[in-house]
């Protein structure tokens, strides 16, 4: 589900520019359907790859409602779309949809482009990287619930190891889990990097992958709450 590094696919040459390329442009399209006079919802905003291929299909009675947790997608969508009467721009999570008025007369489809962004990834400072060192945060919204680094400081072992087998699959999980515990008991962890390599310092050689991998997934998927908001967005999708 996650990514933002899964496989890119080119955009058809003069529907977008290179700058941007979404997984899955072309299924999303062909799934969606696009009327002219519709009304679509793309909950998982991030730099609008997707927005831009509905309104691109959109008539000029359609409608398009966007979201995203992240106040720099929002910031992104306002500067893209804000002068297009067909948009409505609201952040906040997709699991809260049906809170928001525009979608009462109900939805011709619904957009969940799940997991994070590219720029999230590759922005240091906002803390889910462990290739580029940044603070310990991993929040899609960074001004709601708990960072990485306060979760780290304060769950138990049992709950992180839980978290990293649950949501990361990771074999090695009651080791990391172990050695993070025994680590933090001299210096709190505050930064990405530093996670990673104690992580990495208990992990088997030979994996192809940085042996943070998993466990970064697995902490960024516990801490944006993704799978309940995503039951909840289904749900609200539906109804
Ligand atoms: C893979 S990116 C979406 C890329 C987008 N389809 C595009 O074309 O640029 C995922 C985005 O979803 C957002 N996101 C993840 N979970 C969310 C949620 N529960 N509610 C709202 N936005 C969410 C992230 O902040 C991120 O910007």
């Amino acid at each position: 589900m996650s990514r933002g590094d899964g496989k890119r696919q080119s955009a058809p040459a003069g529907h977008l520019p290179a700058l941007h390329l979404p997984v899955l442009y072309t299924q999303v399209m062909e799934g969606l359907q696009v009327k002219e006079d519709g009304t679509y919802l793309d909950g998982t905003f991030g730099r609008g790859g997707h927005a831009r291929g509905v309104l691109q299909r959109l008539g000029p009675g359609g409608r398009l409602l966007l979201r995203d947790k992240d106040p720099d997608a929002i910031a992104h969508a306002e500067q893209m779309f804000a002068g297009d009467a067909r948009v409505a721009i609201r952040r906040g999570s997709f699991a809260s949809m049906a809170q928001w008025d525009e979608t009462a007369a109900g939805l011709d489809g619904v957009l969940l482009d799940l997991g994070v962004s590219s720029p999230q990834l590759d922005v240091a400072e906002r803390g889910f990287s462990f290739g580029k060192d940044g603070p310990l945060d991993m929040r899609m919204d960074p001004e709601s619930g708990e960072s990485a680094a306060e979760w780290i400081a304060r769950a138990e072992e049992r709950e992180i190891a839980d978290v990293l087998w649950t949501y990361g699959e990771e074999k090695q999980s009651r080791r990391i889990a172990r050695a993070i515990v025994a680590r933090r008991a001299t210096q709190p962890f505050t930064r990405t990097a530093d996670l990673a390599s104690v992580i990495a310092s208990v992990m088997p050689r030979g994996d192809k992958i940085h042996p943070a991998t998993r466990s970064f997934q697995a902490i960024r998927i516990h801490i944006n709450r993704e799978l309940a908001d995503l039951e909840l967005g289904l749900d609200a999708a539906l109804a």
